[in-house]
């Protein structure tokens, strides 16, 4: 299984998952590119869904299956089906809510794709306000391998990098993330996050010695995680 990321509006990504023959649209806001993409590619956009219900992320939707005849899978529907075959391969599908209680991530071999739920260098806010949700389904993401890639929904590299700083200015490895930021494709992988992204960095030694310095909770690691998640 491959994956091809498209930019669209300022800051959305929205992904094709494709196997030989067939393939899946997740957050397709850029129609035309994806369909461009896929015929390219000489493979069938079988299924359309999103990682959430956010209408930024669905705002594609209705065009794409007007022009594709593809079959939509909603929040739901495709996390009750777990994984989803797609020429013989499995695309899994975890429930991760948090940012919001619909929240999905989806697994292509080692690429996650996890919309607003972990970001490149930051994570979503929590709509769901359910915080403890959050960082439990972020725990688990942090659980896959180092060399895991992860797509996320938006480019917000630039800005929370910004922030990374603010929080740990110490921190050397936040300028070499910037060095690798490509406006045209927007990865990393869980190695690099949990050097910079200060929401995943609750292990950390050096973001528990910025806790401490700030006096703030900081015995666990949701401790650790909400103390970050509120500082500004
Ligand atoms: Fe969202």
């Amino acid at each position: 299984m491959k994956v091809k990321q498209f930019r669209y509006s300022q800051d959305n990504l929205g992904y094709l998952v494709y196997g030989s023959k067939t393939a899946i649209a997740i957050d397709p806001g850029a129609v035309s590119e994806i369909i461009s993409f896929a015929k390219e590619k000489k493979v069938k956009i079988k299924y359309v869904t999103n990682t959430h219900s956010h209408h930024d992320h669905t705002s594609g939707n209705d065009l794409m299956l007007e022009k594709t005849h593809a079959q939509f899978l909603d929040c739901k529907a495709i996390r009750n089906k777990r994984s989803l075959k797609l020429d013989d391969e499995d695309l899994l599908v975890f429930h991760t809510p948090g940012h919001t209680r619909d929240s999905l991530t989806f697994k292509a071999d080692n690429i996650l794709i996890t919309g607003d739920t972990l970001f490149n260098g930051t994570i979503g806010n929590c709509f769901s306000e359910d915080l403890l949700g959050f960082f439990n389904s972020l725990k688990f993401l942090c659980s896959f391998s180092k060399e895991t890639i992860i797509y996320g929904g938006h480019d917000y590299v630039k800005d929370s990098m910004v922030y990374a700083k603010l929080i740990d200015k110490q921190n050397p490895e936040t300028d070499r993330y910037l060095e690798k930021y490509n406006p045209d494709h927007i990865i990393s992988t869980l190695e690099d996050e949990l050097k910079v992204n200060p929401y995943i960095r609750f292990n950390d030694k050096a973001m528990v010695k910025v806790l401490n310095k700030k006096n703030l909770p900081g015995n666990t690691e949701y401790e650790r995680f909400k103390s970050v998640y509120e500082l500004y």
